[in-house]
């Protein structure tokens, strides 16, 4: 046993109904679908999202138990991209941030191509702005209106990265904001 938040790699298909069961069993107010049903998530799973080339998915672990799920994709980009879901009895306490800089050490370990690496989340998202920010990245963007909302009107999206140097160095590169 670990004391330790740690990312396993998920097995497939081994990992397949307990992921289904993971997805389905909670909400996902801030995601494109916030109650995907069980099925739907075992149809996506079974669809390959996880497994393409250049992705990469995990079990985040506390004590052994399973407490989350991350997926990385494009990790043969430059950019990789990925997707962080905290069970709901595991959010507001703290893990995000350190899951996130778990997240950036794997991304940048394991893949050469990678210079940066990026996130989108909603704007009313408060937790993950904070936990972007509180683990060294910069916000990026803010797309006005571009998150549609079912049933209201669209929010913003916001965008934030880290570069493989910040990372490296401990350092922050500032966005040129004043250029113009
Ligand atoms: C987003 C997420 C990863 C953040 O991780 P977390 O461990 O829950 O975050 P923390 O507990 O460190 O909370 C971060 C801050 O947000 C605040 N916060 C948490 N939930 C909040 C909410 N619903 N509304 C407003 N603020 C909130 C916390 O109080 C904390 O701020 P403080 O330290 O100044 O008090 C996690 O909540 C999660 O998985 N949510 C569901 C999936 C999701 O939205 N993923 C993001 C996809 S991009």
């Amino acid at each position: 046993m670990t004391d330790r938040l740690q990312l396993r790699a998920l097995r497939r298909p081994e990992d397949d109904d307990a992921l289904a069961q993971f997805l389905g069993d909670n909400e996902w107010p801030f995601h494109m679908r916030p109650r995907p049903t069980q099925a739907d998530a075992a149809r996506r799973i079974a669809d390959g999202r996880y497994d393409q080339p250049g992705n990469a998915a995990f079990w985040i672990t506390l004590k052994d138990q399973r407490i989350g799920f991350a997926a990385l994709e494009d990790l043969d980009d430059d950019t990789p991209l990925f997707d962080l879901r905290l069970a709901l009895d595991a959010r507001g306490r703290g893990f995000g941030v350190r899951i996130l800089q778990l997240l950036t050490r794997e991304v940048f370990e394991r893949s050469p191509e990678a210079r940066r690496f990026e996130g989108q989340t909603r704007e009313d998202n408060v937790a993950m702005r904070k936990t972007f920010l509180r683990a060294g990245w910069v916000k990026e963007a803010h797309y006005r209106e571009a998150w549609p909302v079912e049933g209201s009107d669209p929010v913003a999206s916001v965008a934030y990265a880290i570069l493989r140097r910040d990372w490296e160095t401990g350092m922050t590169t500032p966005v040129p904001w004043g250029d113009e």
